[in-house]
């Protein structure tokens, strides 16, 4: 491969100097790749790659002892920590697992379980097989019943404290029913997206924020350390867990996965006992033919010794236990040829470029198109026009250009030019984010003009159902519009006379329109599409400020001063509404009678700022549930009533915290209020 940092391996006669220096690249590519993996959510290379790197630095270091450090990335589990997360030490420390894509290596790995294990007990040997879920590994401890912190891998000892994050996942259960051991034990499993909500996420990204994430495990991992929960909440992550560690070494891993069942955690239903290795490998091949109809993406299976005893026997080594190893499924990939790239222009002139391939097939579909990022993956793929390209289809919607393959760079190979001016609209281009972006700051730009007014009506901005792509070509096409305020001026007779435009679809697009006037602040101001001021930034905008005319108003200082508004968003939003445009935008609305203040309680769950004193029994919901779909609505709650308590939720034998709220005027509310402020009743 050509990004691989070791040429020429193989040779068997290899000196101390020439191993030292193989040694030094491979490590250096291992820890960059670690390092961009765990700290940024970012692949440089594939895993196959990194796996293929791995194993050469691994037989190397073994090879030439003397070379051998502990810190060395095949002596020690990859790192994601991250500053500013609180660090919380693993009572039993979070190993990874010997990989292979080789079924003799499964093969090996079954004899020496066999060598380990007295003869005696081969007769119990048994298997349980699962997937592999490409996804990112969690831990999860309870006690007494209740979810106490999740932690992340970290560096295999101490991890990352994510609970906040990690309470917004639906599927993971905050509190285990009774029938349930209330001592302290710990779950294990894999967090991550389905490619549909990675799809949905990128879609809502690239509107929001013009950035597209690379695969859903990155975006999975990003989003567990996110500042704000209410930001992990929107990516809408998933979890299964693979494994319960309790202090005895009784029963197998089948029945603890049953137990985990029991207990309400989602354990995938992929799962097979077995005896032997040729059906081990059975159930591998048929996972992998079912891989493409998965929701969700895996990478391979994982096969473990299923009696807890015998894992004990085999023991561990320094990175991995010996009773389980991973069989990877190899990517697929396929070569074709690069015939041309193209520019597209985001709605926030983000300038991508687009690799245009000759078609081919790939895990059934026929492929004409591959990502290529940014400028920076031009160059780290030395890709040139006409190039031949190996094509591959890892966890991303659209494949990826993997790697050139420089043999057979035909002789019109062709740099590929990095435009400087805009594809669409010829305006100079901008560089940002140090040259691997580039941008079109033309407001008028018509791709952009397009692209926002599509955001303007999209389903999260003013949801204006009956206008998409074909009727705004058509309207800015015939001139009937400018830009999304113009949208408002547009009349019934004027669509009539449009081609495939009848009176009643008309009528339907012209009541549409208005009444989209009524949608408040928070989503005009989303709708505008104003740089860095995504969804949630512009709730907590419309929230805090109440009318556009106080935003637009504000300073500063005063924007800076609102909680999760960071330093970018507050220049952005400065900057915008200094410009004659922005003016010129909410001139229009305003005359339009769009309503542009903001009005709480539409019946989605919105507590923040609200503080919650609980008292009494509740008729369904224990204290704890209320306590915790408080707390997951941005609500706070407290365990003293004062002047400053925004509810008091009482229910039956309500005591003296309810005189309390009596005497000094706090709203008291039954659960059914509570219920109803959640948008549950
Ligand atoms: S068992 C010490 N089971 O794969 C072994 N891991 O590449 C504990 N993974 O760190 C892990 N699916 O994050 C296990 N069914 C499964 C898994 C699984 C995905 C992940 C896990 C692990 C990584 C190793």
């Amino acid at each position: 491969m050509n990004s691989s940092p070791v040429k020429g391996m193989g040779h068997s006669m290899m000196d101390r100097n020439e191993a030292q220096n193989q040694i030094q690249a491979l490590r250096k590519a291992l820890a960059a790749a670690n390092d961009a993996y765990y700290k940024h959510g970012h692949s440089p290379i594939t895993d196959q790659e990194y796996d293929s790197q791995y194993r050469l630095l691994a037989d190397l270091e073994s090879r030439f002892p003397e070379w051998m450090v502990t810190d060395s990335p095949a002596q020690s589990v990859g790192s994601d920590l991250t500053v500013g997360f609180r660090k919380i030490e693993h009572r039993f420390p979070m190993l990874s697992i010997q990989n292979t894509y080789s079924e003799a290596e499964v093969a090996d790995w079954h004899r020496q379980v066999i060598e380990k294990l007295d003869p005696t007990q081969l007769s119990e040997l048994e298997f349980v097989v699962e997937l592999k879920i490409d996804g990112v590994a969690l831990s999860l401890v309870y006690e007494d019943r209740r979810l106490q912190y999740a932690v992340t891998r970290g560096d295999g000892l101490v991890g990352d404290e994510v609970t906040r994050n990690v309470k917004t996942i639906q599927s993971i259960p905050i509190k285990l029913p009774k029938s349930f051991p209330s001592g302290r034990f710990e779950v294990r499993g894999e967090v991550y997206m389905t490619r549909e909500n990675f799809r949905l996420f990128n879609e809502y990204s690239q509107e929001n924020s013009g950035k597209t994430m690379q695969n859903p495990r990155n975006t999975a991992s990003g989003s567990l350390k996110l500042k704000n929960p209410e930001e992990t909440a929107l990516r809408k992550l998933d979890f299964f867990a693979y494994n319960i560690l309790t202090e005895g070494s009784e029963g197998t891993h089948w029945d603890n996965l049953e137990a985990l069942v029991q207990a309400g955690f989602p354990v995938n239903s992929e799962r097979a006992k077995v005896k032997s290795i040729p059906e081990v490998m059975d159930v591998c091949a048929r996972w992998h033919s079912l891989r493409d109809q998965l929701p969700y993406n895996i990478d391979g299976a994982v096969v473990k010794v299923n009696s807890l005893r015998q894992q004990v026997l085999l023991g561990r080594t320094a990175k991995s236990p010996k009773w389980v190893i991973a069989y990877k499924y190899k990517a697929e990939a396929v070569e074709t040829v690069l015939e041309s790239v193209s520019f597209q222009v985001g709605r926030t002139g983000a300038v991508t470029p687009v690799a245009h391939l000759s078609p081919i097939l790939l895990g059934g579909t026929l492929v004409k198109r591959a990502t290529l990022h940014n400028f920076d993956e031009i160059e780290r793929l030395g890709l040139k026009l006409h190039d031949h390209v190996i094509v591959e289809k890892g966890g991303e919607i659209i494949p990826k250009v993997v790697s050139v393959v420089l043999e057979k760079r035909p002789a019109r190979a062709e740099a590929i030019a990095i435009p400087e001016r805009c594809p669409v609209c010829d305006s100079e281009l901008a560089k940002m984010d140090d040259v691997v972006a580039l941008r079109c700051e033309n407001l008028q730009c018509p791709a952009q003009v397009t692209r926002s007014i599509l955001h303007f009506v999209g389903r999260q901005a003013m949801n204006i159902e009956n206008v998409g792509p074909a009727l705004v070509d058509a309207l800015l096409g015939q001139g009937m519009i400018k830009s999304f305020p113009d949208l408002y001026s547009v009349r019934r007779e004027d669509l009539e006379r449009m081609d495939r435009m009848g009176e009643k679809s008309a009528q339907n697009v012209v009541d549409a329109i208005a009444q989209s006037k009524s949608r408040g602040l928070d989503r005009v101001l989303f709708g505008m599409g104003i740089r860095f001021i995504g969804k949630t930034s512009s709730t907590l905008l419309a929230r805090n400020f109440k009318s556009m005319e106080a935003l637009r108003n504000a300073t500063l200082e005063q924007l800076q001063g609102v909680n999760e508004i960071g330093d970018r968003m507050a220049e952005s939003l400065v900057n915008y509404f200094r410009s004659p445009v922005a003016r010129e935008i909410i001139d229009k609305l305003e005359q339009a009678d769009v309503d542009l203040t903001y009005t709480a309680a539409d019946g989605t769950a919105e507590l923040t700022g609200k503080t919650f004193v609980l008292t009494g029994t509740l008729p369904t919901w224990s204290r704890e549930d209320a306590k915790e779909r408080i707390e997951r609505a941005g609500g706070k709650t407290s365990d003293s009533v004062s002047k400053k308590t925004s509810f008091v939720l009482a229910g039956e034998a309500a005591g003296s915290k309810l005189e309390k709220a009596i005497k000094l005027g706090v709203p008291v509310i039954s659960e059914d209020d509570l219920k109803k402020m959640l948008g549950l009743a």
